[in-house]
């Protein structure tokens, strides 16, 4: 089988988020379990910040023109072997020669033009998939194109669609008035795009593509409900034989304090008094009470509502006066921000807030920290509560989409508990279970134990790549 995945951000080119680590990990995943007759290739736009770091890595493989509506764009080619995958990138510094990856005044425009480039790099490189994996919004209008556009072409037809919603959040929501001068769709059924009066290319995605999958399990339940939705459960009950959930893994070879060159003292579960190294390293950087007995718990996290940052901004003097120092690395939506810069600016001895998103340091602050905070309202799966297992934090966390998927509460008498849950979205709740987590915590035999368990769980991609590849199987008709 051949696969081609295409989103708009993979670690290490680029990332703001989740799906760059997924995009950076599951193709080498899932090449590696595929057979030799197999191959898994990916695209990605040439983001400014990947042509700064990674441009000598990169080769040159040629350019094409590509058209959008009355547009005749550039478009250089250029790959790069990442793992054992071919990556491919599209070069158009008009779009992409920008800081960030999302939010510029025509996101609509420049990823029609990124999809658009990959239907016709297909022709170019000559690598024509069995299946066109896409990922969130940013990439629906291939699914959509390929559908519309480009289905009478004989080389096109037979290429089936998978549609990951990475964050139903971001649905691609854009004015009619674009439709035919933007995105090229003269002729093309209006109604397969209409969402409330506006287009909707989440929407639109989940109509054309053969396969519609999620990040967990769990919340592939969920997105047919109202509540998790985003307003799309119509859609998503009306198509839901085609929903179905792979949770993710994390790439565990990167995320490992025994090989990480960034955190103080390297260390596994057998030597966790590497451990204690790191938590000392990092209490006297930060200026912290240089004390192994007093827990750091850490949030690391996008600040956006759905995270839950409203539950922490409801009981944050009653965390911030337990006995812990409690670290919050983010940036985001501004009532969170603005909401952190007032508390920084008390100047609590135990508690330290920085505003960014920094991987380097946030593998720094997993490597000295107890436990992780992740209360999120929904949560498709979430990646900082495995990649905080590796390190040795405990997640303390609300049952819900991937979370309620990957943490088995804890129970003193059940050795596969890896962490702490709560139900309800509810702050006192939340309170209620991280005291629960802080008292075992003091209990130092029971946490030593409860963290080995928590570094041993097997958050690796190789159960989910089989599923992958038994999706495309299925998906191809095989
Ligand atoms: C988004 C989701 C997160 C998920 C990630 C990768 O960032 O919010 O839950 O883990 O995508 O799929």
């Amino acid at each position: 089988m051949k696969i081609l995945m295409v989103g708009a951000e993979a670690v290490p080119f680029s990332s703001s988020g989740g799906l760059g680590d997924v995009m950076g990990s599951l193709p080498s995943a899932i090449k590696k379990n595929m057979t030799f007759d197999d191959d898994i290739r990916v695209i990605l736009p040439l983001h400014e910040i990947t042509k700064n770091k990674f441009m000598d890595k990169l080769t040159f493989v040629g350019k094409i023109n590509v058209k959008l509506a009355w547009r005749n764009q550039y478009c250089g080619i250029f790959e790069c072997n990442h793992n054992g995958v071919i990556y491919y990138f599209v070069d158009n510094e008009y779009y992409f020669k920008r800081a960030d990856l999302y939010g510029n005044f025509d996101d609509g425009e420049k990823y029609a033009f990124f999809c658009k480039a990959v239907l016709e790099i297909m022709q170019a490189v000559n690598y024509f998939p069995d299946v066109l994996h896409a990922n969130d919004w940013h990439t629906a209008l291939c699914v959509i194109y390929l559908k519309c556009l480009y289905a009478n072409q004989e080389r096109y037809r037979n290429i089936k669609t998978l549609y990951t919603i990475h964050n139903i959040e971001y649905q691609g929501v854009f004015d009619f008035s674009i439709f035919d001068d933007v995105f090229d769709l003269a002729g093309c059924d209006r109604s397969l795009f209409d969402y409330d009066g506006n287009i909707n290319l989440t929407k639109a995605a989940i109509v054309c593509a053969d396969k519609v999958s999620t990040v967990s399990e769990r919340y592939s339940q969920e997105l047919l409900y109202r509540y998790f939705s985003g307003n799309l459960h119509h859609i998503l009950q009306r198509y839901s034989y085609k929903l179905c959930g792979i949770v993710n893994g994390i790439d565990i070879n990167y995320y490992n304090p025994a090989k990480d060159s960034i955190i103080e003292k390297k260390y596994d579960w057998k030597h966790l008094q590497n451990k204690a190294v790191c938590k000392e390293a990092f209490q006297r950087e930060f200026g912290l009470q240089i004390n192994q007995n007093i827990p750091i718990v850490a949030v690391i996290s996008r600040l956006a509502s759905h995270k839950g940052l409203d539950l922490i901004k409801c009981v944050f003097d009653d965390i911030a006066y337990e006995n812990l120092q409690f670290v919050l690395l983010g940036k985001g939506e501004y009532e969170y921000e603005e909401f952190f810069r007032n508390e920084m600016k008390k100047n609590r001895p135990n508690v330290r807030i920085i505003l960014d998103y920094n991987k380097d340091l946030s593998r720094k602050i997993y490597s000295a920290a107890d436990i992780l905070l992740m209360p999120s309202k929904s949560e498709p799966c979430g990646l900082s509560q495995m990649i905080a297992s590796r390190y040795g934090v405990v997640p303390v966390v609300r049952e819900v989409g991937g979370l309620a998927d990957t943490i088995k509460p804890y129970n003193p008498f059940d050795k596969e508990s890896n962490g702490f849950s709560f139900r309800n979205y509810n702050a006192h709740e939340m309170l209620h279970v991280l005291n629960y987590a802080l008292s075992i915590y003091s209990s130092k035999p029971e946490w030593q134990e409860l963290v080995k368990t928590v570094m041993q769980k097997d958050f690796s991609w190789n159960k989910s790549a089989e599923k992958y590849i038994n999706l495309y199987s299925e998906i191809i008709g095989n």
